[in-house]
């Protein structure tokens, strides 16, 4: 039995399902993977908290389910120590789009020494791809970053591992939710407020979901794929970005009229990257992508167009991808 001493950084939704499934599923990691996850670290937007004992799983999310804070636990510090004797981060903060952030940060501090990182947190993937790789390299440990692109749909599992010696010049995916549920508010005659309004009434939308509908989430997820896949260096700059606010109900309700649905769509065809709102068939699979759905159709040389899709409502499936990744660097 490997014991994984582990930095478990932001304790939202996403961290907080990841502690759940890796207490529900103990059993199965230890028995099957030979890991066992002890959590020496953890993060809010408060500070940090550390104990080389271990944190109590269940208690870490009852605690912050009930409104504590990482500054009542022991072993509370203000600030961000490099922590010693660690092997594992779990990275799930907000995303600073700008910059990457102090998750970029403290992924690059910990990969220069040694301790594997696993991503939910895009910022430092869109920003830093092939930096974090090289480093994760030079010092013999981790970076998986799976959780960052359609939760829990392995697509780049999939791409690295099982389309060997694949050339992959064309992909096209569905990535956000909040968009595919404010086109099908549109396409039912609302406005695009009231369109944001239903989304937000679903749980679909945030209360500020300018980065959805501008298009941004959905370009950070084509970057990770295609760097991802071609191991290239693209940059933001270098994705077409057009998000959805000029998309109109009247257009939509034209395009039904001939079997189409307008979707936002990210394309990368040859290197060229583009987001933008995209008439298709609603009979094909990216218009058969609709609300919680995300999807993506991957066009290769050797193992033809394959098809990949999933539901995903709450954030477990992203989670579950989190300890996937882990669960490969250790095993
Ligand atoms: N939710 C999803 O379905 C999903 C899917 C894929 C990827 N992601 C990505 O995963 C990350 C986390 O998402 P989430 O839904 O779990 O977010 P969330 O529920 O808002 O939780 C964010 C957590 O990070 C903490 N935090 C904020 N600033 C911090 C800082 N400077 N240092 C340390 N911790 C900080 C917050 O602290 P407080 O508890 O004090 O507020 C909170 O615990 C984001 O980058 C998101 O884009 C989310």
């Amino acid at each position: 039995m490997r014991e994984i001493r582990t930095g478990v950084f932001g304790l939202g939704s996403v961290n907080k399902n990841l502690l759940s499934i890796i207490t529900e599923k103990e059993d199965i990691l230890s028995q099957k993977h030979g890991l066992k996850f002890k959590i020496v670290a953890v993060s809010d937007s408060g500070g940090y908290a550390f104990n080389s004992d271990g944190y109590d799983k269940e208690l870490l999310v009852s605690h912050k389910e009930n409104g504590g804070r990482v500054a009542d636990l022991e072993g509370f510090c203000a600030k961000y120590q490099p922590l010693d004797d660690i092997d594992l981060l779990f990275e799930a903060t907000p995303v600073d789009i700008k910059t990457g952030g102090e998750a970029l940060e403290t992924t690059r501090e910990a990969l220069s020494r040694g301790v594997s990182v696993v991503l939910a947190n895009k910022g430092p993937v869109v920003h830093a791809f092939q930096e974090l790789k090289k480093i994760a390299r030079e010092n013999k440990c981790g970076l998986e970053f799976s959780a960052t692109v359609c939760g829990g749909l392995p697509v780049l599992n999939i791409a690295n591992r099982d389309m060997i010696a694949a050339k992959t010049d064309k992909f096209s995916g569905i990535f956000n939710g909040t968009c595919n549920f404010i086109l099908d508010a549109l396409g039912k005659g609302k406005s695009f407020d009231d369109a944001i309004k239903e989304a937000q009434a679903v749980g679909a939308a945030e209360a500020d979901p300018s980065l959805d509908t501008d298009g941004w989430d959905t370009a950070f997820k084509l970057l990770i794929i295609a760097n991802t896949l071609h191991d290239a260096d693209y940059k933001l700059d270098d994705v077409s970005v057009t998000g959805i606010a000029g998309v109109t109900a009247a257009a939509i309700a034209e395009e039904v009229k001939k079997s189409n649905k307008i979707k936002l769509v990210a394309t990368c065809v040859d290197g060229t990257l583009t987001v933008a709102p995209t008439v298709v068939p609603a009979d094909s699979f990216l218009g058969s992508c609709n609300g919680w759905e995300m999807g993506v159709e991957i066009h290769s040389d050797i193992y033809g167009i394959s098809y990949h899709k999933l539901y995903e409502k709450e954030p477990i499936p992203t989670a579950a991808s989190m300890l996937r990744d882990a669960v490969n660097i250790f095993s």
